[in-house]
């Protein structure tokens, strides 16, 4: 299963660090969204859907989580998250569980399209029958 990881450029000094993200540029799809996940408990298990049409960015910019990626083709890959400048991309037909977050960890997430609850498959079978009708 081929995943993109992006490391994105850090501009530090001897102030301290920054990374700079941009739509369309270090980021390949126009950013209408952005959401951040944060103070989540121990034990929980986030995400655990799919999507039928949008592209993610995902960076742990602080702290620490792993991510499970799954293609509904037998294929599935666990990355740990905690490096503040680098990104995994996801687009359509993957199912996603964000798990294992340390207590200080802010997952962001910046996305292609706005929310559309529509955009969702939530029920892992459905998401396997979704895949193999393509
Ligand atoms: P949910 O998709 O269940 O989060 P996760 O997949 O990370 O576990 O979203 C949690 C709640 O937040 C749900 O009520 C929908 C809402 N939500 C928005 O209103 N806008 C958004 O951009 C996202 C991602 C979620």
């Amino acid at each position: 299963m081929e995943i993109k990881k992006f490391s994105f450029e850090i501009h530090g000094d001897k102030q301290g660090e920054l990374v700079s993200l941009e739509e369309m540029k270090n980021i390949p799809f126009p950013i209408r969204r952005v959401y951040y996940i944060y103070r989540t408990e121990a034990g929980v298990v986030r995400g655990k859907h799919a999507h039928k049409s949008l592209e993610q960015v995902l960076i742990c910019i602080h702290g620490s989580c792993r991510l499970k990626l799954d293609n509904g083709r037998g294929e599935t890959e666990v990355l740990l998250l905690d490096r503040p400048n680098e990104g995994i991309y996801i687009a359509n037909d993957m199912w996603r569980e964000m798990f294992d977050f340390s207590p200080d960890a802010v997952l962001m997430v910046l996305a292609s399209e706005y929310y559309d609850e529509s955009d969702y498959i939530r029920n892992y079978q459905d998401f396997l029958n979704y895949v193999r009708k393509e």
